[in-house]
């Protein structure tokens, strides 16, 4: 079983084994087409399978810890040594028939990290305290994380410690938590896997263990799950509707030292006609921190509940009792997002915007932005904000699609995303597109204002409203940069100076 002797010099040497045969994010995707444990899907498993040699240290590897295919013992230990693969049987990490070598743990990869993790096998039942791989979710925590020079990290339900074990790089001190202690067993294995300093581990539920500690950085990917169960620790939190979620949120804030931030993911309800922001906006208000929220997605309860429960044994039953469930609470409608916390002193700030997707690349510098220009604004009045000098960030495209009418194209469609960073549309009308061509960082935004010649109906205040509407948007969700000005390096701008409070929601 995993324990303390998951630190043992053998475990770093399997993690060198696993290197050394070149298993890494990039190999899996190679071999197999996905860089995360295939366990759980047995024709996808039986694809990739095919696809690898006998004898291949790199290919017996995958097989074992990513398609969880016995393998035989001679090629195990050709691949990682015999003493590695006593000690893998010694913490029941395989086990073993005859000659053969079944594994129980699962690896992924990514970035430079190896993950174990346990194993999911469709038709199997998941373990109460089973310990999660690298899914969707850990990812886009990940990608969503302020990456600043920090002193001390709060990773919160760390699981398999994925976020931990990111936050090493650009922190001096890391605390993971959870309730699960095979959670901090994986957690401290995993470092030793990579070779990196073990975490500080804590077993507690959620800011239990952490009394009136504060940190310059949390994360977390709590169960934010909307779920009436409370058998898996991973998904179900036990607390009625989005407590979860919004205890965390509220917590982490409190727990945070000036300047620090905060990355949750959450899953909140709403009502049907309800905006999505505003149960969020109820949850950030007076927490001392600008907030920044982010949907990845909206749901009705039949689709939500299908997602979160697609592997149960008795799918039908259980189907009927979380919608039993949701309806009982008048749960009409839920999303999935994340939470952006930054303390500071001060008329705090709100923004919302909705994601196109989820984030796959390092969203930390374009995260810096958004904080940075929502702060400028939030202390510039519209005369200062006409007098800047905007310019296109680089960070994004324009789309465009036209139709052809006599002769000639007009335009259907523009608009403004992201090129990496946190993905972002923006839509432009005609008077945006116009607007947009010409903020080239060397006139004023009134000056350009005032060339524009104003469409049908409008005033040149108007024009000027309407151009302080659209900047405001592009600027303070980083499409837009000021000429002349740079991020501040920890993403803090003149923390005492609050003319006045601006919130825009965008959706
Ligand atoms: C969705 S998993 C996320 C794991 C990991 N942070 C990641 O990103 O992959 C949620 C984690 O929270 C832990 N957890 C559940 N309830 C908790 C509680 N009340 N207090 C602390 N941790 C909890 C679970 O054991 C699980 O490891």
């Amino acid at each position: 079983m995993l324990g303390s002797d998951v630190s043992h010099p053998l475990v770093s040497q399997f993690g060198d084994a696993l290197r050394r045969a070149g298993y890494s994010e990039a190999s899996l995707r190679q071999a197999v087409g996905t860089s995360s444990s295939l366990m759980h899907d047995p024709r996808g498993s039986e694809v990739a399978r095919q696809r690898l040699a006998a004898g291949n240290a790199l290919h017996t590897l995958i097989k074992a810890f990513c398609l969880g295919i016995p393998v035989p013992r001679n090629e195990l230990t050709h691949a990682v040594g015999a003493a590695t693969v006593d000690y893998l049987v010694r913490l029941a990490l395989v086990t073993w028939e005859q000659d053969t070598l079944i594994p129980l743990v699962a690896i992924d990869a990514a970035q430079d990290l190896l993950i174990a993790h346990d194993p999911a096998r469709r038709g199997e039942p998941l373990m109460g305290d089973h310990v999660i791989g690298l899914g969707p979710a850990p990812r886009t925590l990940a990608a969503l994380t302020v990456r600043l020079k920090a002193r001390r990290v709060l990773d919160l339900g760390t699981g398999s410690g994925i976020q931990a074990l990111l936050a090493l790089n650009h922190c001096d001190e890391v605390v993971a938590t959870d309730i699960n202690p095979r959670a901090l067993a994986y957690t401290r294995f995993n470092a030793a896997l990579n070779r990196l300093a073990i975490p500080m581990t804590r077993q507690g539920n959620l800011f239990e263990p952490l009394a009136e500690e504060a940190f310059d950085l949390i994360v977390a990917n709590p169960p934010y799950v909307l779920s009436p169960d409370s058998r898996l620790r991973f998904r179900d939190s036990g607390m009625a509707g989005d407590e979860l979620s919004r205890t965390v949120v509220r917590e982490a804030a409190r727990h945070l030292t000036d300047g620090g931030f905060a990355s949750i993911l959450v899953s909140w309800a709403h009502g049907e006609g309800e905006a999505w922001q505003a149960p969020l906006a109820s949850w950030v208000r007076g927490v001392g921190c600008d907030a920044l929220l982010l949907r990845f997605r909206t749901y009705d309860p039949v689709t939500y509940a299908s997602l979160w429960i697609k592997e149960e044994p008795e799918f039908a039953e259980t189907l009927d009792r979380w919608l039993g469930y949701y309806d009982g609470l008048g749960i009409r409608a839920m999303s999935s997002g994340a939470v952006i916390l930054r303390r500071r002193s001060g008329v705090n700030w709100m923004r919302s915007a909705q994601m196109l997707s989820t984030p796959i690349q390092d969203a930390s510098q374009h995260l810096l932005r958004i904080f940075d220009a929502s702060s400028r604004l939030s202390r510039m009045t519209d005369i200062e904000l006409l007098e800047q000098r905007f310019r296109p960030h680089p960070s994004h495209r324009i789309h465009r699609t036209g139709i052809s009418r006599g002769g000639s194209y007009v335009v259907e469609e523009q608009y403004l995303e992201t090129i990496g960073g946190v993905p972002i549309r923006v839509s432009l009308g005609e008077f945006g597109a116009r607007l947009l061509e010409r903020l080239d960082g060397n006139r004023s935004l009134r000056t350009l204002a005032s060339q524009l010649t104003p469409t049908r109906g409008m005033t040149a205040g108007d024009v000027a409203r309407s151009a302080v509407q659209l900047v405001t948007q592009l600027f303070a969700l980083g499409f837009l940069e000021i000429d002349g000005s740079a991020v501040d390096p920890r993403g803090i701008v003149d923390i005492d100076v609050d003319r006045r409070e601006r919130s825009l929601v965008t959706s």
